[in-house]
């Protein structure tokens, strides 16, 4: 039996996972980092963390087994963070992560150089803050010293490949969301790259997802325990992968996730594009195929500030326990009932894309009181993530893309409340996969057909991915939450103009 070998590089930490061909769980291993914020609505994270991590992971994976039988690698990775190289390799500055807010001013200059239209003709997509050509535009006109030195400009996992491999490649649903490929055709747009004066030289050779893009070195060889010769494939943006890995490849199924970001995404066969932008169009991991999918920026994220600021307590009972800080907070929220005793929260922790494209919104806790305990506070967050998701849902409805079901993965997917939530607010059944893997078991889905294991992405899903519950919505619950969700709904219009008077202070 052959090992594949998934490498997910996220926003928290970078996790490796070696799979038999079955896709059962053999090892994994997990290494965090951190992610600094220099400045309000700024997120940074040095690319030589991720290295290590993968370094680190993928030597604890490989140990005690016959690494020769590893037939492939594929990497995920969180999307549109820039990571800049000079003439030597050298990393130029920090990663300026896809949830940075700080170059509205570069989607205004991308929007004026292209034009609107011309721009969701060829990109699919609005200017965005998150996306990674503004983040270019933003080195360019603030740290001209630094762009003049810049000669490779990668991807997270894509700058991982590079050292792993020493290719300088990317494949088609991460280079989705740098805003400078041509959607509908899968390759660089030389209308975008001229108009916005970026020099094609400087991009990765761009792949489908389940392509060989290179080779272990023998130089990672000796750092990972990986053989020297082991083939890497393209991989795919963390979400693209996540949708392999919960066997969301063809038109009908959705997933949605709770990691650092929330995203519902569906399949759709044929390049689906919202005109107001509100959601994404991208290539997705199936050659010749797309996904559309609306992203919430602080899902996870939101849960995890909270726990890092107000949980101290719920810690060091988990430890004594020895289980998750998570598990603990879970119990804590049950104990509050639907609509936490009328209080709402607006994950706006890091501004947000869907369905608001707003750089300057933040988040808040409305109607707080004083009877409000932290069981409320922690129920009103997973409760706002999930109106947040509903929000996508409602953008991709306009488009006439309605799922039959969607699987839930990502941290949240495992967290039986927060499953709960999703069935009841989206109004839809909720299944789960056998592995939790998601992501890192989609890449090594994409590596299996790289390494001629599976006919093609849908035959690896269909050899590996099982499901395991489905959890319908309560009918009672759903009336409750609509009530609350309406008034979500409401807030964020009530609340623009303040939040852009905050961000102008
Ligand atoms: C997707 C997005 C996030 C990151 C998180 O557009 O920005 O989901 O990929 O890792």
């Amino acid at each position: 039996m052959k090992y594949l070998i998934g490498i997910d590089l996220g926003t928290s930490g970078t996790k490796t996972v070696l799979f038999d061909e079955d896709g059962n769980t053999i090892k994994s291993h997990t290494v965090e980092y951190p992610m600094s914020q220099p400045q309000n609505g700024w997120a940074e994270q040095n690319p030589e963390d991720w290295y290590n991590a993968a370094i680190q992971t993928l030597r604890y994976v490989t140990q005690d087994i016959d690494a020769s039988q590893i037939a492939g690698i594929g990497i995920a990775g969180q999307m549109h963070s820039l990571v800049m190289l000079d003439e030597n390799d050298e990393i130029i500055r920090p990663a300026i992560l896809w949830c940075d807010g700080r170059t509205g001013k570069e989607c205004e200059e991308i929007t004026e150089r292209i034009g609107y239209d011309k721009l969701i003709e060829i990109t699919a997509n609005p200017a965005l803050t998150g996306f990674t050509a503004s983040k270019i535009l933003w080195v360019r006109n603030n740290e001209p010293e630094n762009y003049a030195r810049c000669r490779h400009i990668l991807l997270p996992k894509d700058y991982v490949r590079f050292k792993l491999t020493g290719e300088y490649a990317t494949e088609v649903s991460d280079a989705s969301g740098m805003q400078l490929l041509d959607i509908a055709n899968r390759c660089w747009s030389d209308e975008i790259l001229d108009k916005l004066e970026i020099d094609k030289s400087m991009l990765a050779t761009v792949y489908e997802s389940p392509e060989i893009t290179g080779y272990i070195t023998d130089e990672a060889a000796r750092l990972t325990g990986v053989p020297a010769g082991t083939p890497v494939v393209g991989g795919a943006g963390d979400n693209a992968a996540a949708a392999v890995g919960t066997g969301v490849v063809e038109d009908g199924k959705a997933f949605a996730t709770i990691g650092t970001s929330g995203v519902v995404f569906a399949h759709t066969k044929e390049m689906c594009v919202d005109p107001k932008g509100r959601v994404h169009t991208f290539c997705c991991a199936v050659p010749g195929e797309w996904h559309t999918m609306g992203v919430t920026l602080a899902a996870g994220l939101s849960l995890k500030w909270f726990r890092d600021n107000f949980c101290t307590e719920e810690i060091s009972v988990a430890k004594s326990m020895g289980v998750d800080p998570y598990y603990i907070m879970d119990k804590e929220a049950e104990q509050s009932p639907i609509g936490c005793n009328r209080l709402i929260y607006l994950p706006y922790l890091m501004a947000e894309r869907t369905p608001h494209l707003d750089p300057n919104c933040r988040g808040g806790f409305i109607g707080l009181s004083a009877m409000h305990t932290k069981r409320d506070m922690l129920r009103a967050v997973m409760e706002g993530v999930v109106y947040s998701l509903r929000d996508c849902c409602e953008v991709l409805k306009e488009m006439d893309i309605i799922p039959n079901e969607i699987a839930a993965c990502g941290g949240g997917g495992s967290s039986p409340l927060w499953r709960g939530m999703l069935a009841d607010v989206l109004g839809v059944s909720v299944n789960t996969v056998t592995s939790k893997e998601g992501p890192a078991l989609g890449v090594a889905i994409l590596a299996g057909v790289g390494a001629g294991i599976y006919a093609d992405v849908r035959d690896g899903c269909r050899r590996v991915i099982k499901t395991k519950t489905q959890q319908e919505p309560n009918a009672e619950n759903e009336v409750e939450y609509k009530k609350y969700y309406e008034v979500y709904r409401m807030l964020y219009p009530a609340l623009k103009d303040s939040f852009n008077i905050l961000a102008n202070k």
